[in-house]
């Protein structure tokens, strides 16, 4: 039997996975060093990548393969104009400007929703399930690094409509089956595992482009000692067998 899609986009993205949770960024973040400045910077982009998916989302939603993967309660636009109001304050809109990388990925969506929008599939479900799955942890680390008051500056990883850990299981289970029963032929499904592949490199690299900003936060020294051990990646094992640290958040 042919691999469902939803294997073959876990499958065909762990090495790139595994890249990404291994960027001096995301080490430093796991070891609860979270810079202010980089931060918000990596929000202010989620911004503009999420406004953008979202709004090309809206569009195609009666598209045949866009539309089924179309989860309006996933919308992340408007909790991260809360994190934006949070981080830099009511002037927020003054104050961001895309990274380099950020652009790209902003440009990359746009390309494709215009070109091949089947391809916005990969881009959904590379910022979707990681944001419900690793992202969870990350909302807790973030939490105790900025000691935050209940419901701010974590807007990213708060999805009030599937709050739990079992909601959130479920939910990518749903996620999962909507992937395997899009009317999709191989060709299409192997464009969106490479356009998904192409997705987390641009988030690759706009957590690359604010290595500098958390070097120098933090001093050379301590950022090499924490970056120097690469890690296995969280998607190498089966789907939900995961870490002791991760369960609680996942
Ligand atoms: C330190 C950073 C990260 C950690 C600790 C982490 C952790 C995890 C874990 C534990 C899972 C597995 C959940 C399960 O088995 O159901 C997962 C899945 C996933 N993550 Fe991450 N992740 C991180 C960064 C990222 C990044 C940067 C992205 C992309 C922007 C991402 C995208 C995904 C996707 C798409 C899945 C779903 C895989 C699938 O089952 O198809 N993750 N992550």
């Amino acid at each position: 039997m042919n691999p469902t899609l939803s294997s073959r986009l876990r499958d065909g993205t762990k090495q790139a996975h595994t890249a990404a949770e291994n960027t001096a960024f995301m080490k430093c973040f796991l070891k609860g060093i979270v810079e202010r400045e980089p931060f918000r910077k990596l929000i202010a982009n989620l911004y503009l990548v999420y406004s953008t998916l979202e709004a090309e989302l809206q569009r195609y939603a009666d598209h045949p393969i866009v539309g089924p993967m179309y989860f309006p309660e996933l919308n992340r636009t408007a909790n991260l104009i809360k994190d934006l109001e949070f981080y830099y304050g009511d002037n927020w809109q003054e104050q961001i400007a895309p990274l380099e990388a950020g652009a790209v990925y902003v440009n990359r969506i746009r390309e494709v929703a215009n070109s091949d929008p089947a391809l916005l599939v990969s881009h959904a479900y590379t910022r979707y399930m990681g944001d419900l799955s690793g992202g969870q942890s990350l909302k807790n680390i973030v939490r105790s690094a900025f000691n935050l008051p209940p419901d701010q500056g974590t807007g990213l990883h708060d999805f009030e409509q599937v709050p739990t850990v079992e909601a959130r299981r479920a939910f990518k289970e749903k996620y999962r089956l909507a992937l395997d029963s899009l009317p999709a032929d191989d060709d299409t499904m192997q464009r969106i595992v490479d356009e998904a592949n192409a997705a987390f490199k641009m988030n690759w690299n706009v957590m690359h482009e604010l290595e500098d900003d958390v070097r120098l936060a933090i001093g050379d020294h301590t950022f090499e000692l924490v970056t120097k051990q690469d890690k296995p990646g969280s998607t190498e094992r089966a789907p939900g067998n995961t870490s002791v640290e991760l369960v609680a958040a996942e």
